[in-house]
């Protein structure tokens, strides 16, 4: 088995939990009855499986989707782990607000993954698609609402401008309506320098709005981007 290396450098196998998403998103989920939503680089969120059994049209997409179910709930037990354990040598860097503390985080994020697990277990190439993010699967304007949670913006050093500027455009393509991208800054509160690119090389019927959200944990983490159709 291949070891994952701490500190972590790329995109890690884990996942936020629906609540979080909420936040992170500003959902409310009285609007998005009868929408069809997306999440893309979707990791081991519980989102869709949440969503899902509670009525809404939603599907996930990530990389790695096309992976057994077991590969994926150790590689999220160790990307967990290892995340963990860089975390708690910078503990102060974050806002314990969300969670009180490191203990409370890895029992809500492994309560996510398992619940993630267990839906792609029955819902594997139904719900939850392989996928790359600068080439999506679905038709032009397929969903009302695409939601893509750190993969961009947070990886500036490590995936280019064009990676971002396709994945972008990708998801406008199958929104018939929105795209919300969080967060927008890396660690230490540091805003992506690719926000404002992006925003500028846009087409001219895309506006885009960056919205205040009730979530931070990275500091300066409390801000989404809105493309808006
Ligand atoms: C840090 S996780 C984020 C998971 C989830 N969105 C969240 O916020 O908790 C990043 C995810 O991006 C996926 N990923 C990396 N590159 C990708 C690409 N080119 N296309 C689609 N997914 C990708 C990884 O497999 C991983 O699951």
């Amino acid at each position: 088995m291949i070891k994952f290396q701490a500190p972590i450098e790329g995109p890690i196998f884990i996942g936020r939990s629906w609540e979080e998403y909420i936040k992170m998103f500003n959902l409310d989920l009285n609007q998005l009855q009868n929408k069809k939503i997306l999440d893309c680089a979707a990791g081991a969120s519980s989102f869709t499986s949440f969503m899902s059994k509670n009525g809404f049209d939603v599907m996930a997409a990530d990389l790695l989707y096309d992976r057994d179910p077991k590969f994926l709930q150790s590689r999220c037990e160790e990307h967990l782990n290892a995340l963990i354990d860089s975390l708690a040598k910078m503990e102060k860097e974050f806002i314990w607000s969300f969670f009180k503390n490191l203990d409370e985080l890895k029992c809500h994020r492994m309560a996510a993954c398992k619940d993630f697990n267990n839906d792609y277990q029955l819902n594997k190439g139904k719900k939850y698609l392989m996928a790359d993010l600068q080439q999506l699967p679905f038709a032009d304007d397929r969903f009302d609402l695409v939601l893509c949670a750190h993969l961009l913006f947070i990886y500036d050093h490590r995936l280019d401008f064009t990676f971002h500027q396709k994945a972008v455009e990708e998801m406008i393509r199958v929104s018939s309506a929105e795209v919300r991208i969080y967060p927008l800054v890396k660690n230490k509160g540091q805003k992506s320098i690719f926000v404002e690119k992006i925003r500028d090389n846009l087409p001219e019927n895309i506006k885009t709005e960056i919205v205040r959200v009730d979530y931070q944990f990275r500091r300066g983490g409390n801000e989404m981007l809105r493309l808006i159709k």
